[in-house]
């Protein structure tokens, strides 16, 4: 049966910037044994990509999501032991490329957030236009969920989860109204919460800029996971990992998590010299090479083909040589 039919990961997610993807990483990617890590598995739909295209490469794909990792690797099953699928967190790269016994990586690719399969998944509560628990993780096995952060948080910090990770201009209303609420009971359900998210947004603005729970679900999704903090973590981790002449590819797909990843490949691609230096050492010359001028957003054809790929920004970097002493981050103590 197509697997675009049957309900298989390849149906539930179509890869962004496939083909974009591929070329960037492809010189990287031409030695012999050289080795990838998808930080983001999700339907494995880039790592498909990758295998295909690449026939000596070795795919370590990582998920958080055990329902994406079960998926994919059916799907990747086919490709045998060229993949290998881990159940972690992105900013534990490290670890897990030291469990594998491989110490060094010729390519990283990342592609965030959610996939259309969290999405579809009306009972998992990422979509404001299903009524479910409000749940949110991407790893459902452990962590608190959205209903935890609105039943518990200060009504002030509900505000700035959803002003700042959700740019929600009407943070203090909803989270009045979420306060207001939870007094009388609990919230367990998606509906309770865009019924007060549509109460706190006034009329008028609701008339533009799509779905008034939007923001909301989205800020409360990046708080639930922690998304911001981990990829702090996970841009440097997984530039330390790579070995020289290997290839870091970033998609994000909202201005916050394009601002980390903006910064961390700015700090390798900059020298880290004092300005009124007349020479600039060795030492400080920078240890990466931006691929993309700016970000690269998706194109017409991509669009009409993969809604999803709208917001996209696409980063890409070259690592020129080892991070140099001075700009090392420590490891943190097991
Ligand atoms: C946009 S999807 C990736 C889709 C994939 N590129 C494909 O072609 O099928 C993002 C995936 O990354 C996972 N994810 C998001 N944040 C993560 C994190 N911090 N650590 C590990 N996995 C994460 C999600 O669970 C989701 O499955």
């Amino acid at each position: 049966m197509d697997e675009q039919t049957d309900g298989g990961a390849a149906g539930r997610h179509t890869p962004v910037l496939l083909q974009r993807c591929l070329d960037l990483l492809a010189p990287a990617l031409a030695v012999p044994d050289a080795v990838m890590v998808d930080s983001t598995l999700g339907m494995g739909g880039h790592t498909e990509g990758v295998l295909r295209a690449f026939e000596h490469v070795r795919v370590v794909g990582i998920d958080r999501d055990p329902q994406a990792l079960a998926l994919a690797s059916e799907r990747l099953a086919p490709f045998g032991d060229r993949f290998t699928g881990v159940h972690a967190v992105y900013d534990e790269i490290t670890d897990v490329l030291e469990d594998l016994g491989i110490p060094a990586v010729q390519g990283v690719l990342m592609d965030l957030g959610v996939s259309s399969l969290q999405l579809d998944e009306a009972e998992r509560g990422f979509a404001y236009a299903h009524d479910a628990p409000l749940d949110m993780r991407m790893d459902p096995t452990t962590g608190p969920t959205a209903a935890d952060v609105l039943n518990t948080y200060e009504e002030r910090d509900i505000a700035r989860v959803l002003r700042v990770y959700g740019e929600e201009r009407f943070a203090s209303r909803i989270a009045r109204g979420i306060v207001r609420r939870r007094e009388r009971a609990p919230l367990t359900r998606t509906s309770e919460l865009v019924e007060i998210v549509r109460a706190g947004v006034p009329a008028a603005t609701r008339r533009t800029g799509g779905h008034p729970a939007k923001r909301t679900f989205q800020a409360l999704r990046i708080e639930v996971n922690g998304e911001l903090a981990a990829l702090e973590r996970a841009v440097p981790a997984s530039i330390e990992a790579l070995a020289v002449g290997g290839r870091i590819v970033v998609e994000s797909y909202q201005s916050l998590e394009d601002r980390i990843v903006k910064r961390a490949l700015a700090a390798g691609a900059t020298s880290s010299a004092p300005p009124d230096l007349p020479v600039e050492p060795a030492t400080h010359t920078p240890y990466l090479r931006l691929l993309t001028r700016g970000a690269e957003e998706a194109d017409a054809e991509e669009l009409a083909r993969n809604p999803r790929s709208q917001s996209v920004r696409l980063r890409a970097a070259e690592r020129l040589r080892p991070t140099p002493d001075h700009l090392r981050t420590p490891r943190r103590a097991a």
